[in-house]
């Protein structure tokens, strides 16, 4: 399969996945809807829905349908949402465009912004405590503190979040090394990558072996998805990308590509999707997407 089949299968989650945003909407009549128009405002500019896709795609491993899988898909997106949301304001990346739109705060101003994401965030905990999510509410509650975990501040996304700006507000007499800059990237963006593979594998009820194979899996493309992102942040194509991108220097992030620059940062990736590749061997041809997956995240232009 090529990159561009690969594509088409993502497409196709995609539009059927976006088709679903309505329905988890209900607008308010009073003034107060402004925030549930900015949150679906966000939801529904782009995004490639590679989160969502992660979470069926691992699902549908064990037999688990689109149906059955979509609430966690839905919820693990609008908290992603939630975090490009907060990570664009001016207090923090200071973003004009995110997905090829202005970003919340632009198109509606910042106080909006700022509730909007508190609003998808605790949205996405109700929907997951619905039944719909998983029927056995034992299973339920372990997801919901799965993703608490991922998302928060204990070593969550909430956490990298912090250590990114920290580690670029205090960086003068740089001393990045590659085990603190790996921490960020996996705090960061890892862990709700991960949690995507992990839902999937709970829903799916995978054996210990399976479940240690996914997570190896997870990690590493979770990584490799974020020096991709750091790679493209200079190298990629501002309109494709749908984002401001060549902030990353100005902002002195610290990445793989300010420590080892560009090709060891792309080496990096590419063994890391290699043996990601290789975690996958035990399910055979039916883990053929996730592997098509992992070769894209190191691929993709956006
Ligand atoms: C962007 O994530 C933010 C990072 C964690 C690097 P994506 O590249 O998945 O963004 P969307 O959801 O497709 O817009
Ligand atoms: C964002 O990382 C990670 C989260 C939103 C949690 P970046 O700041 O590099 O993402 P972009 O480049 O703005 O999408
Ligand atoms: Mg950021
Ligand atoms: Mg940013
Ligand atoms: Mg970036």
């Amino acid at each position: 399969m090529t990159d561009d089949d690969f594509k088409t299968v993502l497409n196709r989650y995609a539009t059927r996945f976006n088709q679903e945003i309505d329905r988890f909407f209900p607008f308010p009549e009073g003034e107060e809807k402004r925030v549930a128009q900015a949150m679906h405002y966000s939801l529904t500019r782009g995004g490639k829905r590679l989160r969502p896709y992660l979470v069926f795609e691992t699902a549908a491993l064990f037999g688990v349908t689109f149906e059955q899988s979509l609430n966690t898909a839905m919820a693990l997106e609008m908290l992603h949402t939630y975090s490009l949301i907060h990570d664009d304001l001016p207090a923090m990346d200071d973003d004009d465009r995110r997905r090829g739109f202005p970003t919340c705060h632009k198109q509606f101003d910042e106080a909006t912004a700022i509730i909007a994401g508190d609003g998808l965030l605790t949205y996405a905990f109700e929907i997951m405590s619905r039944p719909a999510t998983t029927p056995n509410p034992a299973v339920r509650c372990y997801l919901i503190e799965m993703l608490a975990n991922a998302a928060g501040a204990f070593n969550g996304m909430v956490a990298g979040q912090m250590l990114d700006l920290i580690c670029a507000a205090y960086s003068s007499g740089r001393r990045d090394t590659e085990e603190l800059i790996k921490h960020i990237e996996e705090m960061k963006t890892g862990r709700l990558l991960r949690y995507a593979v992990e839902a999937g594998a709970v829903l799916g009820g995978a054996t210990e072996q399976e479940l240690r194979a996914l997570l190896a899996y997870a990690r590493r493309i979770g990584i490799a998805f974020q020096i991709t992102d750091d790679i493209l942040d200079v190298t990629g194509d501002e309109r494709t990308m749908g984002k401001t991108l060549h902030k990353d220097e100005k902002q002195n992030k610290f990445t793989f590509v300010s420590l080892y620059g560009l090709d060891t940062a792309r080496r990096i990736a590419r063994e890391l999707i290699a043996a990601a590749r290789q975690d996958l061997e035990i399910f055979g041809d039916r883990a053929q997407n996730l592997k098509n997956l992992a070769a894209y995240i190191i691929e993709r232009q956006h």
